[in-house]
């Protein structure tokens, strides 16, 4: 037994089977589960859960931190053993089920799903199943790599479920700062002033005799599958680096800059990466992942710290990080997403925060979510909460896609994550459009000029001067507004062969 893993001796007696913890379940409960963007997830339970949903009914309402790793999205879709899932989710399978209508997504922002629990407004967790590197001897759980939503689930759930996972190292103790909100309507701030402050204790607090069950497993995160940078996302990151120092050079940041924020994905890590050759020192990262890029920076010196609620990384960086993890963990902290991305700390802090778009419009609205404006992707995560409160919001996207079939530049977008009141910057592989302190019509130009392909430049340019011609402070022709998008729809491409389009 390993002792050293379980440290309040009295709970050793409650190891036993994923099968024999799986019977805790009853059909129609709401699980909260650890893991948070394939870091940190329980990689026993829910195997055994879709086991038995195999014999007898069993369909849960699935929460998490973000997505998770292992194919247990996958796994537990198949098995037809989740009715509703929130608040994110990145699996094809799942996906799949979502968009045929068979499981409830609900799609929300990550700083959110613990606080409509603690406030009751939907259902309360029946059982949390967390991933833990050690139990401490007053019962405190040590999460893994990824905090996310666990600590509320533990906190909140009326029973606990652990997964001790043995090729965690025990030296992860003390990499995390488990700080949750006081109850309304006497909430105190935040205490948080900046990335590296610790405001918390460095396990999640619970009562001891709700852990009903501790399960033993030894399977590793799954690495991350981020895409290694390319020419676009090399050109994105050189556009984005020239404007940051431009805003050096005019006074408004320092070469340290502000603390960054990067989101999930191959675009988002790539430009994070391309600060490597950039003449910015001194930064801070203050983030909901932390991706390959994040590393990279560290081991360059570049990065001084960085603050996240998981660590999602390749197999060789995951390997370096877990195999020399006391040395790391003097410069980062892993925090509950409720803080990672609260939009007080956020506010606080003057976040640069940069993540990826699917397309944008010409007046800066940006869809992160629906392919086509009906089909989820993955969910908003936590680009909303950043983006709302960022000191600056960048949204980066490769500026077409499938090969030229699709503008991500597009007259409307079909779907709004992040309305033009949130959006600063919007950079693609063509340039970078600075739409600060710009009204519409001039924020059409800049997009249009700086960020669209010149394969769709015409056909932007003669869409707003023909809306424009007939008015209103944010021109449209709204009869026309989606035909690109119905156009792809119908024929492949958003393009007709020979649009016929009026020179500007
Ligand atoms: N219409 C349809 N499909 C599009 C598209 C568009 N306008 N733009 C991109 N795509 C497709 C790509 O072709 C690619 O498809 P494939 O997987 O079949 O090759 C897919 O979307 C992913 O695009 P990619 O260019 O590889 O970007 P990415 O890996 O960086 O992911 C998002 C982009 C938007 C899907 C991802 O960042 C996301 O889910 N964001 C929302 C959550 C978020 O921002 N969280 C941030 C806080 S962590």
């Amino acid at each position: 037994m390993p002792m050293d893993r379980i440290r309040l001796a009295r709970l050793r007696d409650r190891i036993m089977s994923p099968e024999a913890a799986a019977e805790l379940f009853r059909d129609g409960m709401t699980v909260g589960m650890s893991g948070f963007t394939r870091a940190g997830d329980c990689k026993a339970v829910p195997f055994a859960l879709a086991e038995r949903a195999a014999r007898e009914p069993l369909q849960i309402t699935l929460m998490t931190g973000a997505s998770l790793g292992n194919d247990i999205d996958k796994v537990l879709a198949e098995a037809n053993v989740i009715s509703r899932r929130i608040p994110f989710q990145a699996d094809p399978t799942l996906r799949r089920k979502i968009n045929a209508g068979e499981v409830k997504f609900i799609d929300q922002h990550l700083s959110e799903t613990v606080e409509q629990l603690r406030s009751g407004q939907i259902a309360p967790v029946d059982i949390a199943v967390v991933e833990a590197t050690a139990i401490t001897e007053n019962g405190g759980i040590v999460p893994t790599t990824s905090v996310g939503n666990s600590a509320s689930f533990a906190v909140l759930a009326k029973k606990i479920i652990v997964e001790i996972n043995l090729t965690m190292p025990l030296g992860l103790e003390g990499l995390h700062d488990i700080y949750i909100p006081t109850y309304r309507p006497h909430r105190l701030p935040i205490p948080l002033i900046s990335p590296e402050q610790r405001i918390g204790l460095p396990y999640i607090p619970v009562d001891p005799e709700k852990i009903v069950a501790i399960v033993i497993t030894e399977k590793a995160d799954s690495p991350s599958n981020v895409l290694p940078p390319d020419r676009e996302t090399n050109a994105i990151a050189g556009h984005l680096n020239e404007f940051l120092f431009h805003e050096v050079k005019a006074g408004r940041l320092s070469t340290s800059l502000q603390p960054l924020q990067a989101g999930i994905g191959t675009i988002a890590n790539a430009v994070l990466h391309g600060m490597l050759d950039s003449p910015f020192r001194d930064l801070r990262m203050y983030s909901e992942v932390l991706q390959d890029s994040t590393v990279e920076l560290l081991d360059d010196g570049r990065l001084s710290f960085a603050s996240a609620s998981s660590i999602t990384l390749s197999k060789s960086a995951y390997e370096r990080v877990l195999g020399q993890i006391e040395r790391y963990k003097q410069r980062l902290v892993l925090r509950p997403q409720e803080i990672s991305n609260h939009p007080e700390v956020i506010r606080r802090l003057g976040l640069i925060c940069i993540n990826t778009a699917l397309e944008c419009d010409i007046y800066g609205n940006v869809n992160s979510t629906h392919v086509g404006g009906t089909h989820m992707m993955n969910g908003i995560g936590g680009s909303g909460d950043f983006a709302r409160n960022a000191h600056l919001a960048v949204f980066v996207t490769k500026s077409i896609a499938k090969n030229g079939a699709i503008s991500s530049i597009v007259p409307m977008v079909s779907h709004v994550d992040h309305t033009e009141h949130d959006t600063d910057i919007i950079v693609t592989e063509h340039g970078l459009a600075d739409l600060r302190g710009l009204a519409p019509r001039e924020r059409a130009r800049q997009i249009i000029e700086h960020c669209a392909d010149p394969l769709y430049k015409d056909a932007l340019r003669d869409y707003f001067l023909r809306a424009s011609r007939r008015g209103g402070h944010t021109p449209h022709l709204l009869q026309e507004a989606f035909a690109w998008h119905q156009r792809y729809e119908q024929h492949g491409a958003m393009l007709a062969p020979q649009q016929e389009v009026v020179p500007a």
